[in-house]
Order: structure tokens, then sequence, then C-alpha cells
């Protein structure tokens, strides 16, 4: 039993690639660790979301995750900015980062070059946020993709250097979570790299998304003129589309379609009805929590008030010791 800290943006919907690639994971990872799930919306407010925006993101990113499964009886489900201890913690340690390793992360670098007009210094200090959110919590393991490495590099130094200058071994020093299996890989409908909601139009299929969209959106999946010899290797955006059916249908079903394209007489058309259909009955229920949720406000308020009453408890435990430890004493 480990505890676990993910923090979740609140920005736009999950779409297939998030669900096979993180999410599913989480669901699974809380049965057997002490997971923390917040929705990281002082993160967010590096990007100035309009008010509105930012609610109504924040609602529709915890419906979403509730909704595939995370469990507030499993785990500790709350808002970042419930917790105030997070903001203390991250004010210390800002205290103890430096200008020039904020300055050289690749997401900073990045974020500089995509919004040169608003190279604000909550940029500059988003991995100390993180850092905070972790070891507020004293936890051991973060689950983290690939542009969060760096991300989780930072929040260890920063333990690192916690220790160091004030107490050996009082944070953990967090380390990557690891799932124990590759994570899939959920290819666009673009017939080319990944799912991505900045990958264009039609490209990503939404959990929310309805059956009449799903099928217009897999109806028009990028495809080919089909396999001219008998098991030929299949191209990029046919490979793709068998990927999607191994990770929604069932397995008779692929090796139906695989079948036929070894036997060239395959057709597309049918294949992606198919899919299609396999698509919406699994993402159907899901939709159907979705829409309940988010017309549910007492839950949702019942949730974050009890999953912030549990992470508080945490923070404030930790934020106690860590003033002491500073020398913020009382008299
Ligand atoms: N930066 C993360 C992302 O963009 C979100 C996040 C904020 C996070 N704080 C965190 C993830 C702490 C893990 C741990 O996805």
């Amino acid at each position: 039993m480990e505890t676990v800290v993910s923090g979740i943006r609140p920005t736009g919907n999950l779409h297939l690639g998030n669900y096979f690639g993180a999410v599913r994971n989480f669901v699974k990872m809380q049965e057997e660790n002490n997971c923390y799930f917040f929705i990281a919306d002082y993160h967010s407010l590096t990007t100035h979301p309009t008010p509105e925006d930012l609610h109504g993101n924040v609602k529709q990113v915890l419906a979403e995750y509730l909704a595939c499964g995370l469990d507030p009886e499993k785990s500790t489900i709350y808002i970042q900015s419930d917790l105030p201890e997070v903001a203390e913690l991250y004010l210390l340690l800002n205290m103890n980062a430096y200008v020039g390793e904020l300055e050289r992360c690749t997401s900073f670098k990045e974020k500089v070059r995509k919004q040169p007009d608003n190279v604000n210094a909550g940029l500059l200090t988003y991995p100390t946020l993180m850092a905070a959110d972790v070891i507020i919590h004293k936890a051991a393991k973060v689950p983290v993709g690939k542009d969060q490495e760096q991300n989780l590099e930072m929040m260890r130094t920063f333990a690192r250097r916690f220790n160091r200058m004030y107490k050996e071994g009082y944070f953990p020093i967090p380390s990557a979570y690891n799932f124990g299996h590759a994570l899939v890989k959920i290819p666009g409908l673009d017939g080319s790299g990944k799912m991505g909601k900045s990958e264009g139009e039609g490209n990503a299929i939404f959990l929310f998304d309805e059956p009449k969209v799903i099928r217009k959106k897999v109806m028009r999946a990028v495809t080919d003129s089909g396999p001219t010899e008998m098991n030929q290797e299949k191209p990029e955006p046919i490979q793709n589309l068998f990927t999607l059916m191994k990770a929604i249908s069932k397995t008779e079903t692929v090796a139906f379609f695989d079948e036929q394209y070894n036997t060239c007489q395959i057709r597309y058309g049918d294949m992606k009805k198919q899919l299609a259909e396999d698509v919406v009955s699994f993402t159907e229920p899901i939709r159907e929590k979705i829409n309940e949720l988010t017309a549910n406000k007492n839950y949702l308020r019942e949730v974050t008030k009890t999953g912030s009453e549990k992470a508080r408890e945490s923070a404030q435990k930790t934020i106690r010791e860590v003033r002491d430890i500073i020398g913020m004493k009382p008299f």
C-alpha cells in the first residue's frame, strides 16, 4: 500500500486515448494504493481561463473521471485549490527553487514559445507547485507520462533539497508509478500519430460523444485502397484502425477482420461500421454516467467536500511539521 498522488489538468474532455492510456490504469491503481487524485485548477490559471471556463472545466473533468471509475470510497478525490496548505508549501518550496533551474525546464521553454505574451511567474514555478502537490501527502509514487518526466525530476530535486537543508529523510523522494505493463497508445483517426484533441477535428473520439458523432468520425477514418497481396503488412492508417479495434472490440471481431485483410477480402466500410458500433456500446454507459453526474451538483459537492476534508488532514499534518522544521514556531 503506497501513497500515490496524481494531478489532473482541467482541460478539455477525455477521449479514448486518455482512457486507455491513463484513466483505466488509475482505476486499477486505486485498488491497491492510497491514492490522491486532484484537479489541478491552480496550475491551469497559468493560461488565464475565464472564471466560467475554469469552473465548467473542473466540473466536467471531475464528472468524467468519476464516470470512468475513480471511486471516492477508495481514493481521495479533491480540487487542488480546496487545499490552502498546498499554496503554503508551494511558497516555502519556492524559497529554495532557483530561477535558473526553473528556466531550464523544457515545459517552461515550450510555454514561453507558445504564449510569449503571458510568461508569468506561475509558469516558471509550475514544477514547484507540482512538488508541493505530491510531497504534501508524503507520497512515494506519481504516475507520469513521458511529458511529465522532467517535472517528476524537479519534484525529486525539491524534496531532496528540503531534506538536505532541514531534515534528512523527512520527505520521501517520489518516483514514477510503474503500471507493470507498457501503456496502451491509441492512434487517432487521421491515419497518423496518436489520438489527441489538438490533432484536428475528427481525430479523437471523446467519451461524451453522441453515437451519431462517433459513427461519423469512425466512418471518416483514413484508410487506403485495400491490400493487393495475401498477408501483406498493414500500412500505418490501417494498422491504426486495427489497434483501435483491438482495444475496443472482441478478440473474435479483430481476428475476423484480420483474416479478411490477409485474404484481400476486407471491406473497410464493414470494418468501420463494426468498430463504430463497438465504440458506441463501449462509451454509451460512460456517456450516460457523465451526463448523470454533471446534472447532480449535490453529489459532486459531496465528493469534493469529503475529498478535501480527507486531503486536508494529511496536508495539515505535513504543514505543521514543516513549519516547525523550518523554525516557524510559537513562542
Ligand atoms: N502537470 C500535470 C499535467 O499537466 C498535472 C499535475 C499537476 C500533476 N500537479 C501534479 C501530475 C502532481 C502529477 C502530480 O498533466
